[in-house]
């Protein structure tokens, strides 16, 4: 379904390129849960926010290479049609919820409107289905919630409305950008059971990007991991904790927790 080559991130700094993603390839199978770890820094949101085509906030930046999604080259699409992909086909989940939704709109507006814009609904199919949504994420008393704003809601139950807006048009790719990074860490595992769950329900593929082994383990089937803007190692997902080839993710797994790994294998 995903396959990427040759894949560039080239911010231009004041002038000064600056290649932060070195051609690297992967694919990613329709329904295929596949993990992306590797320290900050290493390129994992860089790559991701290239699948959306969404340079950073502030920042100029060129890709290369190809981005081919059900064979169809995202870098050469034009932004209009780059718009009907995002949201649509492909969705992303980032890590910090509250900068991610709007303060001033209740969260039933917001989802109310990729509703409305990307499925054409009508206001009143579009509440129909926002409830059905925060429903099925696990948002008690729906209805009711539906009318309050963001602040009104705590870290994980704001991501749960991220996670709600994401699947609304029920995409073929969820890329989750350390979904779980800012919360605590009973609230984690919720919300990676969560991801679990939605990803069986809609069939989609998962891109779960994160800095730390322990939360892919269980959770994708084959991993990248990523070292200073390069793909320094991928497989399968068990194989690669009984036997990691680079150094590199011999020290990331070192680092995971012992609980984590028992987890894994409970
Ligand atoms: N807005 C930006 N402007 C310039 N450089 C950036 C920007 N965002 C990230 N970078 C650089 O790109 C590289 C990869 O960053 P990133 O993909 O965010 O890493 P990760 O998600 O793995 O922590 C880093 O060297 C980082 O400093
Ligand atoms: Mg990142």
């Amino acid at each position: 379904m995903l396959e990427v080559r040759d894949l560039t991130a080239t911010f231009n700094r004041e002038g000064t390129p600056s290649q932060v993603v070195n051609r690297i390839a992967f694919d990613i199978a329709p329904g295929e849960a596949v993990g992306f770890v590797g320290e900050s820094g290493s390129g994992k949101s860089v790559t991701a926010r290239a699948v959306m085509r969404l340079a950073p906030e502030g920042s100029s930046i060129a890709w290369g290479g190809r981005i081919l999604f059900k064979g169809q080259d995202l870098l050469a699409l034009d932004e209009r049609q780059m718009r009907d992909v995002r949201g649509r086909r492909i969705a992303m989940v980032f890590q910090d919820p509250m900068a991610s939704l709007n303060p001033v709109m209740t969260v039933g507006q917001q989802i109310d409107d990729m509703l409305m814009r990307h499925m054409g609904l009508s206001q009143g199919a579009a509440r129909k289905r926002t409830i059905e949504l925060l429903a099925q994420v696990g948002i008690r008393d729906p209805e009711i919630r539906a009318d309050d704003y963001p602040h009104q809601f705590s870290g994980g139950m704001r991501q749960r409305v991220l996670i709600a807006i994401a699947v609304s048009c029920q995409p073929d790719l969820l890329i989750a950008d350390e979904p779980t990074t800012a919360l605590d860490v009973t609230v984690q595992a919720q919300i990676l059971r969560l991801l679990m769950r939605l990803r069986k329900e809609i069939g989609m593929a998962l891109m779960l990007i994160t800095h730390d082994f322990g939360v892919i383990a269980g959770m994708v089937e084959r991993v990248y991991v990523m070292h200073r803007g390069d793909i320094v190692e991928s497989g399968q997902v068990d194989a690669l904790f009984a036997d990691p080839k680079h150094d590199y993710t011999k020290a990331l797994l070192a680092a995971v927790p012992r609980i984590e790994t028992a987890r894994r294998s409970a």
